[in-house]
């Protein structure tokens, strides 16, 4: 489940109904896939893909995705810190940003008229940032990550960058498992 911070007041949630009250506020979509299919730690892209087809369709026709890909990264894999760079400052899409966590841990900001929330996603966790939303997004340390990504238009999923370095007066500090045990 996804642990989500209000920066305002710093306010937890870890509930997943709070979750969706609390993002809705800043127009972002929370939803969980349930059950997860058991998928090996090397499944190629195809077999996630295959994996997870029902719920990939049923997403597509509800949101005009046309296609999606399997977006897998590790401390290994080259040039990682400068693929993290682009996106750890404040920017915004022509389109939506839709990520479905299958491993790892990564944390969005999402900056609306409320204010900044930090959304800390892991496995099962599906978030949709609507096109124009300014986020920026950061990996957790371990460095990892596996998401389904779906795109209404691939090449509208470019970053625009606002230039604000709002994102420089957050820390993308990932509670995880540490949260949990306080
Ligand atoms: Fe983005």
């Amino acid at each position: 489940m996804a642990v989500v911070t209000n920066t305002s007041d710093n306010t937890k949630f870890t509930d997943e109904a709070e979750i969706r009250s609390c993002l809705s506020s800043f127009n972002i979509d929370y939803e969980r896939w349930t059950p997860a299919h058991p998928l090996a730690e090397d499944a190629s892209a195809e077999e996630v893909l295959h994996a997870y087809s029902k719920e990939i369709d049923a997403l597509k026709s509800r949101g005009g995705y046309v296609t999606a890909d399997v977006i897998d990264v590790n401390p290994a894999t080259p040039g990682l810190e400068a693929m993290l760079s682009k996106f750890a400052s404040e920017h915004w899409h022509d389109e939506d940003e839709v990520r479905f966590v299958i491993a790892g841990r990564g944390i969005f900001h999402i900056h609306g008229e409320a204010g900044v929330v930090a959304i800390e996603v892991g496995p099962g966790d599906l978030i949709r940032v609507p096109k124009g939303t300014m986020h920026w997004f950061n990996l957790c340390d371990d460095r990892r990550i596996r998401a389904i990504r779906l795109f209404q238009d691939v090449s509208g999923w470019t970053p625009h960058y606002s230039d604000s370095k709002v994102d420089q007066g957050y820390q993308p500090v990932c509670l995880g498992q540490s949260y949990y045990q306080t």
